[in-house]
């Protein structure tokens, strides 16, 4: 009998500390768990109209073509986003999901050594980025669960390498304002390239929101991430892209896979981009369902963070993990707080006016019956 040695592998301490994405529950797996015939997943801010109809029909056509690569270059796609914004389209990079932008950042600028700046509590994936990459990140604390961004400021130094600042804020749905950016930039060092991720950017309709493409255009060390996946209804696809200017560009091209957005997805992305009805809709659906949330929390006595985007984060008062899965068995997914440290906090996605009565109705009997 052969004996098989397992010759030994490692890896360095900072992989060590990475810790896996924790996506939200899939729908199929909870129902067959707890054999419910209907689930309702409002756990992961997608957009609960769907696809773009226009993109749909894109898609269609495009899966006849994927026996070849797709344009490594996205060309179409390019041409259509930098009309959308009127930028020119050398400023822009695309990404497997702006995730994979977040990860070309860190493995392009970050040295060991480096520093990050962040939110405490933001999206999860800026500290993995400095943990791959060997660099600091100073976490900053939120104040009224918003990014606090002159005591970020008071973090910054020499060795300041990124700084993200996801407006509005994941998971707690808050933004910054024009005036509070405007005096954050006026402190940042030349070294350091500021994020500004923007996932959210079209569910906002605030007239303080900053138009950060005007720094890109000035030629400052900004990034601007945009997505596909919120409110284009594109989540399964992963497309998105980051604005910045070409220098900034061309170091993230010379990183990326040559590969690293399908051909569906291009396709996909431009026709949802001239899709302004579905874009018109989904921002309607949000705005009644958010204030149907906001009426809801308040008949129940629950704090919650004003929202910019399609998701509220709500202070259920005691474990969120509880909640959690009182929710859960009665059908509905959503995301707690513990996973960001805020342990009675949970985020819930805007979804149907169906869905969201589907969760208040959940909430309300969690909370009265199960004796918490
Ligand atoms: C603030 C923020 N940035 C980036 C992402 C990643 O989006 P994508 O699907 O484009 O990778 C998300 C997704 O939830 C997000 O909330």
């Amino acid at each position: 009998m052969s004996v098989t040695t397992r010759p030994e592998l490692s890896v360095g301490e900072n992989i060590t500390r990475l810790i896996p994405y924790c996506p939200g529950k899939p729908i199929e797996e909870v129902k067959r768990e707890l054999g419910l015939t209907e689930v309702v997943k409002l756990a992961s801010n997608e957009n609960a109209l769907g696809p773009s109809p226009r993109a749909l029909e894109a898609m269609r056509e495009a899966i006849s073509r994927v026996h070849h690569y797709p344009d490594g270059s996205c060309h179409d796609l390019r041409a259509a986003v930098a009309a959308h914004l009127g930028v020119p389209d050398d400023h822009l990079i695309f990404g497997n999901g702006s995730d994979d932008i977040i990860h070309l950042l860190g493995v392009t600028f970050l040295r060991p050594g480096d520093e990050v700046i962040q939110a405490d509590v933001t999206f999860t994936r800026y500290e993995a980025a400095a943990i791959l990459n060997e660099a600091h990140c100073h976490r900053v604390p939120v104040r009224d669960w918003t990014h606090d961004l002159e005591a970020m400021a008071d973090r910054l130094n020499e060795r300041t390498r990124l700084v993200f600042i996801a407006n509005p804020n994941n998971p707690t749905g808050t933004m910054v304002t024009a005036a509070q950016v405007r005096a954050f930039l006026r402190r940042v060092p030349e070294r350091a390239l500021v994020v500004f991720d923007e996932a959210y950017y079209e569910y906002v309709d605030r007239d303080d929101y900053p138009q950060t493409l005007e720094y890109v255009r000035e030629g400052r060390n900004v990034i601007v991430l945009r997505t596909f996946s919120k409110i284009y209804g594109l989540a399964g696809l992963r497309i998105g892209y980051g604005i910045a200017r070409p220098e900034i560009v061309s170091f993230l091209d010379q990183v990326r896979e040559p590969f690293n957005t399908n051909l569906v997805a291009q396709a996909a992305g431009a026709a949802a981009l001239d899709d302004a009805e579905h874009v018109r809709r989904t921002r309607e659906m949000n705005a009644a369902g958010r204030k149907r949330f906001y009426e809801a929390f308040d008949a129940l006595g629950l704090s919650y963070a004003p929202t910019e985007a399609n998701f509220v984060w709500v202070d259920v008062g005691r474990d969120s993990r509880a909640v959690f899965q009182a929710l859960l068995q009665r059908g509905v997914i959503v995301r707690t707080g513990d996973i960001f440290g805020a342990e009675t906090c949970l985020r819930v996605t805007i979804g149907t006016a169906h869905e969201n009565e589907k969760f208040l109705g959940a909430l309300k009997e969690a909370l009265t019956d199960s004796g918490f």
